[in-house]
């Protein structure tokens, strides 16, 4: 008997990023990240609505900046249907979008309730991520060069052909030295880790890993994205200070475990999408045209390792009800 496949959400989801993508995107350059963020959040949000699914927000976020957010426990979806962990982050890169520079997503995950990991108050993480070729080679306890190396051999380049994405922030500096005294190449990037670590994935990206402290909110949404195709993420709890060291022993948080990709999500039934906001190396941006809008996303699936790329045309004349959210 051949098993009908059954429905791939992936392609509902990549609605949901599209649409917040394209409310976020009319604030591209004005210098609003708010206004951005909480634009993607309503498009986000009501798209969501539509979706035959029991959805609860594991992941949302606005903890560390008082974002607008879908908060973490809201229900979305019809609520008939499955049940599912729902991982958001309307805009990851607000500030990038703000000020109109590559690397902003939409993106969204889904796995099976109970299977994000919750970082609590925690927003940070200490990560290193990589695609496919190097899953299983990496270790965020050993020393960077040994990972570089690890990654280069997997990867059949030079190290000094390698090239590793870290955000550019203070508490990373550790990290670009000791990139830099290995002799591999750097891309440093001032928001969006998620995008970054999912370029790890496609080889035309020039992407090799990913190394630094960023969200914890994204760690959990790369992990997502990263079990559907293979890829890998090691990642550790990051308190900036004591109140944080006291509020993890105090909730059970182990700052000094490392959490696998399994700790993060729990799950083989995974789906993801994403869209650009911004053009980036993974993901080209929103471009308006007449009446309408081009957007270019990618849905990712773990039962069946799938990975689609889409280009939509959106025509805002008959998508009124769309039109209105994204051309305010
Ligand atoms: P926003 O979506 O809030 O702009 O955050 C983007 C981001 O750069 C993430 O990609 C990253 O994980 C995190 O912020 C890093 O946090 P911080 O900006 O506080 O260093």
């Amino acid at each position: 008997m051949v098993k009908v496949p059954e429905r791939n959400l992936a392609f509902e989801l990549a609605r949901v990023t599209e649409t917040a993508a394209m409310a976020a995107a009319r604030w591209q350059g004005r210098g609003d990240k708010e206004a951005a963020d909480q634009a993607a959040v309503d498009a986000m949000r009501l798209i969501l609505s539509s979706l035959d699914i029991d959805g609860t927000i594991a992941i949302g976020e606005g903890e560390k900046d008082n974002a607008p957010m879908l908060f973490n426990g809201e229900s979305v979806g019809t609520g008939q249907g499955e049940q599912w962990d729902v991982a958001v982050d309307p805009v990851d890169g607000t500030t990038l979008t703000a000020s109109g520079i590559p690397g902003a997503i939409a993106v969204i995950a889904l796995a099976e309730r109970g299977s994000m990991y919750s970082p609590g108050s925690l927003v940070y993480m200490d990560k290193i991520a990589v695609g496919p070729e190097s899953a299983g080679l990496i270790d965020l306890d050993a020393p960077i060069r040994h990972n570089l190396e690890q990654v280069a051999k997997a990867r059949g380049k030079d190290l000094n052909d390698l090239t590793a994405i870290i955000l550019n922030r203070p508490r990373n500096q550790r990290y670009i030295d000791e990139v830099r005294q290995a002799g591999a190449r750097i891309r440093l990037i001032d928001d969006g880790d998620v995008a970054g670590a999912i370029a790890t994935t496609e080889s035309h990206s020039g992407i090799d890993i990913l190394l630094g402290v960023g969200g914890s909110p994204e760690a959990v949404i790369t992990a997502a994205a990263l079990s559907c195709v293979g890829g890998e993420i090691q990642c550790q709890l990051w308190a900036r200070d004591d109140a944080e060291r006291e509020y993890a022993a105090a909730n059970d948080h182990d700052l000094d475990s490392v959490l696998s990709i399994r700790d993060l999500v729990d799950s083989d039934r995974v789906l993801f999408a994403a869209t650009g906001v911004t053009g980036g190396e993974f993901l080209d941006g929103v471009e308006f045209v007449r009446d309408g809008a081009i957007t270019h996303s990618v849905m990712m699936r773990r039962k069946t390792g799938s990975t689609r790329h889409m280009t939509s045309r959106h025509d805002f004349t008959k998508l009124r009800s769309l039109s209105a959210l994204i051309l305010d």
